[in-house]
């Protein structure tokens, strides 16, 4: 009942104003109702797209977080080489204070993926034993490198970057 009455006034009106020059009273400003809803749907695809990457940001940083250099170690090198890093006598040489480890970094890299075999000399002693290649990716590598090099040896440890550019990514 309300809407006739105001229909019914600016009706009065434009008739009082007599030459209806006045049309700014019929124009309808409203938003169109389908404009609305497409920045709504615009507005839930946006927070959808973050929360995926948010998601794919996390499962990374899991990936990261493994196993330490000591753990690393001590699942796959400490059976032969001890966990002092002193290895066995004549069996399986030292990685503590080893001058064959000292000797050359990028070495040592390809040795631990590819593993080792025939005559070498540590420290003066001769070994002619086996090691398996270690499955190992780059980042593992980095991490067990650098704790064989900073905890047994007063040396600078080694990065992923290192690995990488030894045995390729
Ligand atoms: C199954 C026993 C075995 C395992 C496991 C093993 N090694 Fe070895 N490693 C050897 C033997 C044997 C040699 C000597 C090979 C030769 O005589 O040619 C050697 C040699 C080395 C050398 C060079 C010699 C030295 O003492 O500096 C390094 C460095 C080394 N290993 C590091 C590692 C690391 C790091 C791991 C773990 C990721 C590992 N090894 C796991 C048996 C092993």
């Amino acid at each position: 009942m309300k809407k006739l009455w105001i229909i019914a006034a600016v009706a009065v009106s434009v008739v009082a104003c007599g030459r209806g020059n006045d049309s700014k009273s019929h124009s309808t400003d409203a938003k169109p109702q389908s404009m609305v809803e497409e920045t709504a749907a615009t507005t839930d695809e946006a927070t959808e797209e973050t929360t995926e990457e948010q998601t794919a940001e996390a499962t990374e940083t899991a990936e990261e977080t493994g196993e330490s250099g000591e753990e690393i170690y001590k699942r796959m090198c400490a059976a032969c080489h001890q966990p002092d890093g002193k290895g066995l006598a004549g069996t399986f040489p030292p990685l503590a204070g080893s001058d064959y480890l000292m000797a050359d970094k990028e070495r040592a890299i390809k040795l631990v993926k590819n593993g080792l075999e025939g005559e070498i000399t540590v420290n003066g002693e001769k070994y002619t034993g086996t090691m398996p290649p270690q499955a190992l990716s780059n980042e593992e590598i980095a991490k067990v490198l650098t704790y064989v090099y900073t905890h047994f040896n007063d040396a600078e440890g080694v990065t992923v970057e290192e690995v990488n550019k030894v045995l390729g990514e």
